[in-house]
């Protein structure tokens, strides 16, 4: 992929942010949804590519748009595999809360995982412990490891998870072995970026999220040289087939970075909706303009970009609901 696609792509996302920035705080998470959906659609027309959506907004009978199987792109350039996810957050844009962000992959044919809708437990780490920890070690043995290699007290680890019930189990671990937890409501694509980013204070995000969330967290720490591990976790007979019919032969292995992301030869970009630990979100100044802030990244050459852009936005009212 040209270079230049990396800038195309950070158009698409700054676009679903714009877009998605509007119903912040406003109860309506559909509709935030919709919107960064259809703009980060209508912009794809624009990118240079004859892209597939392997992961986006569902199923073609069930997502109008940015459906998987889709094809965008001007039709012209590279063949690539696309995932995207134009609100990851949809909960905290409506709530007004931290963390959202408007995102994209784009990979080589046939270089990103097509992750079926379901569940995935993650392991997430920085360079620092990349190829040092693994899913198949307990998590004791992980914190452990994690702080050997970091040399720093078990005490003064911190780690990521979405608080959820279903992580009753980690918590207690995590507690019990006095490191600290940093607890996050929703959006674990920023989740699991963080430990990458040193200036997060986070060492290891864990728990499980979308499956979908995994592969677009794994392009990001591909270009950040961190590492990912995920493990689906088919909830029923029918999320197992899906995993089959999806071209996964077996479910429950464990998926290692190069599982999910095949090759050096990817983009990421994100752009903050609201702000976040490594994003600033959608801010609004005078004379009808905004301010985005992005970051785009290509794991070939490791370069990684934070872009500022101001944007003239015309004065269009909301859609009535
Ligand atoms: P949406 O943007 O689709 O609402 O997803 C938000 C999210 O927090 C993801 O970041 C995460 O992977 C997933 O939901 C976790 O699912 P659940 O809320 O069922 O625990």
């Amino acid at each position: 992929m040209e270079r230049e696609l990396a800038m195309e792509v950070v158009r698409v996302t700054e676009l679903a942010a714009l877009s998605a920035a509007r119903w912040m705080g406003r109860g309506q998470k559909d509709s935030a949804d919709g919107a960064a959906t259809s703009a980060m659609r209508a912009m794809f027309d624009s990118v240079s590519v004859r892209g597939t959506v392997v992961i986006g907004e569902g199923e073609m009978d069930e997502a109008p748009m940015l459906y998987i199987g889709e094809q965008v792109g001007s039709g012209v350039g590279p063949e690539v595999d696309i995932a995207v996810d134009p609100l990851e957050g949809t909960e905290l844009v409506a709530k007004g809360l931290d963390n959202a962000i408007a995102v994209i992959a784009m990979a080589d044919k046939g270089n990103l995982l097509h992750a079926p809708d379901m569940y995935m437990e993650k392991l997430a780490v920085g360079p620092a412990l990349a190829g040092k920890l693994s899913l198949s070690n307990s998590l004791q043995t992980n914190l452990h490891l994690a702080a050997e290699y970091l040399n720093k007290p078990l005490d003064t680890l911190t780690v990521l998870i979405l608080d959820r019930e279903r992580h009753e189990e980690h918590i207690d671990i995590l507690r019990n072995m006095g490191v600290r937890i940093k607890l996050i409501s929703d959006g674990d694509v920023a989740g699991a970026i963080a430990p990458a980013m040193e200036e997060s204070g986070i060492d290891l995000y864990v728990g499980s999220g979308g499956a979908p969330e995994g592969v677009l967290a794994a392009a990001a720490l591909r270009c950040l040289g961190g590492d990912f591990m995920g493990r689906l976790l088919p909830a029923n007979q029918s999320e197992y087939e899906r995993c089959i019919a999806m071209g996964i032969d077996n479910p429950h292995r464990i998926l290692s970075i190069t599982d999910l992301v095949g090759n050096e030869d990817v983009i990421f970009a994100a752009t903050g909706i609201t702000s976040g630990d490594f994003l600033e979100g959608v801010h609004y100044l005078d004379h009808q303009r905004a301010k985005t802030h992005s970051l785009v990244m290509r794991a070939s050459t490791r370069t990684i970009r934070f872009v500022e852009a101001t944007h003239y936005l015309p004065n269009k009212p909301l859609p009535e609901q």
